[in-house]
């Protein structure tokens, strides 16, 4: 089976403890589950930005601050096990060497972050090169990529399709600190373009796009890739 990593933005799954989507997406990763190997790599969402909005209020340096918002990563792993039940690999995997040796159950994998200094797209950047996954697929509170970000630029213009190389000139500019938002990460963007393995960033606020672009390769997102080939569907 191919094998496919998703990293699930925590403004999608986790938007706040009141309004998660544990159960949907569990449903659409149980279902999606006999066509591919997933791999998912959770991130903090509102929850890691409060607990991260403590630790400066209390003066704390970037790094520690970056090591709760870890801890929050796989609290949110540890939750979307529980959700998966028997399809997930029970335990929450804590490097990417875990992770791969876990897919071998068959079961999902599921993790969060590792180190400090990035984000959850990063780690789920690096574990797409590790494992060969055919796609990595990035579910993010935007649908897809755009010239500038969409929420603070009104004349932001989305892509459907863009290299690698075009992809790090857009995130090439933006900080990185504790708790940033921005559609990717500059490590995940430099591991992209060296791994060759094509992203399709999409918008994960309806779960069923997800399934939608995997089995029919119909969305609304962007394509990162030096091939102009649509990796999907699968
Ligand atoms: P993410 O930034 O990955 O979660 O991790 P998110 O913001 O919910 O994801 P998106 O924006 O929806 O895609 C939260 C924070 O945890 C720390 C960083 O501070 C990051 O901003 N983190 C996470 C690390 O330091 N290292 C990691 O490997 C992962």
């Amino acid at each position: 089976m191919k094998k496919v990593v998703l990293s699930l933005g925590g403004s999608v799954l986790m938007p706040s403890l009141e309004e998660n989507r544990l159960a949907e997406y569990a449903s659409v990763l149980r279902s999606l589950s006999g066509k591919a190997s997933l791999l998912v790599v959770v991130g903090g969402g509102g929850e890691a930005r409060r607990y991260i909005g403590i630790m400066r209020d209390l003066g704390v340096d970037e790094g520690t601050s970056d090591e709760v918002g870890i801890l929050i990563t796989r609290l949110n792993a540890t939750l979307l096990i529980a959700a998966l039940g028997d399809n997930a690999y029970p335990k929450v995997a804590e490097s990417h060497a875990e992770a791969k040796k876990y897919a071998e159950s068959g079961k999902i994998v599921v993790m969060g972050g590792i180190t400090p200094g990035q984000t959850t797209d990063a780690v789920a950047a690096v574990l797409a090169e590790r494992v060969g996954a055919a796609v990595f697929l990035n579910a993010t509170s935007v649908d897809g990529i755009y010239s500038a970000d969409p929420k603070k630029d009104v004349n932001a213009t989305r892509f459907d399709a863009i290299t690698p190389q075009k992809l790090l000139e857009i995130v090439g500019g933006t900080a990185l600190g504790a708790g940033s938002n921005t559609v990717l990460d500059i490590v995940a963007a430099r591991v992209v373009e060296r791994s060759n393995i094509p992203l399709v960033v999409l918008d994960g606020r309806d779960p069923k796009n997800l399934t939608e672009a995997l089995l029919t390769g119909k969305f609304r997102g962007t394509v990162v890739s030096k091939s102009k080939k649509n990796p999907l569907p699968l």
